[in-house]
């Protein structure tokens, strides 16, 4: 086989996984709830990925018009491929999220608002939002008193805040918090528990960027696996202020 390219490597990593970033199924329940997202809404799933989350909106709002939006193309087709069964009720575009036009119920993002800034994100979605529309969003977090595995863990992520910080940034993009809560054990190993098995399953015989990028994230899970109990999403319902 000839050398992969890094974004080769990195997207042979993710192929087949069943989720891109930590999450779980019964969070959205929660998010739709809180955010009074009606039966007939119409909901984006920004940065969604090969749209693990995005089969779970259709099934929890079976009435609504679901958009998913992804920059990168495999995903793209990934999530088209798991959406198929909806019908023309959810679609998939590949594009950029920042530019959402909606009218959108709920704007569901996990674990990519990060990539446009929370406050940056949450004022560019403000216009897409119809009138008692809701941002649901998933965010790194520091737990109170972090250890040194937890500051390790996230030491490629300097904007990490603490909860208050998050609050503050929402504050700051003319928002207001419906709720919160934190996503620690189950949603991280909904994704790496899968990837440790990928990683398992492509290392035989893997040379060049694929083991870089093999490598790369088994050290990933391991500075995880140092401190499951405080690596921490908060998930976050905010909505215009
Ligand atoms: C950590 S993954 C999360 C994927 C999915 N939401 C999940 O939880 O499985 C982040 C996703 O955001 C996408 N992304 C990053 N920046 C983006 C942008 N500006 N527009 C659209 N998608 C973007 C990436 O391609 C990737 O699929």
């Amino acid at each position: 086989m000839s050398e992969l390219t890094p974004d080769e490597a990195f997207l042979t990593l993710y192929t087949d996984l069943a989720r891109e970033g930590p999450g779980a199924p019964a969070d959205l329940g929660w998010a739709l709830s809180v955010a009074a997202t009606p039966e007939q809404a119409r909901i984006a799933d920004a940065g969604c990925g090969s749209g693990a989350d995005t089969v779970v909106l259709a099934k929890e709002r079976p009435r609504a018009q679901i958009e998913a939006v992804d920059k990168v193309a495999h995903f793209v087709e990934a999530a088209r491929r798991r959406v198929a069964p909806f019908g023309s009720r959810v679609w998939v575009r590949q594009g950029d999220m920042a530019d959402l036009h909606g009218p959108y119920d709920l704007i569901w993002c996990a674990g990519a608002l990060y990539f446009l800034g929370v406050t940056e994100g949450l004022r560019l979605w403000r216009k897409a939002l119809a009138p008692g529309g809701a941002v649901a969003f998933s965010e790194p977090c520091l737990l109170p008193r972090p250890s040194a595995a937890a500051r390790a863990f996230w030491a490629e992520y300097p904007q990490i805040t603490d909860v208050a910080g998050i609050r503050a940034r929402v504050a700051e993009a003319g928002y207001r918090v419906l709720g919160e809560q934190m996503q620690i054990g189950d949603a991280w190993e909904a994704y790496y528990i899968p990837m440790a098995r990928r990683i398992e399953k492509l290392r035989p015989g893997s040379t060049g960027a694929l083991a870089a990028a093999l490598d790369e994230a088994e050290r990933e899970i391991a500075r995880w696996k140092a401190a499951p109990s405080e690596i921490a999403y908060a998930l976050m319902v905010v909505a215009p202020a």
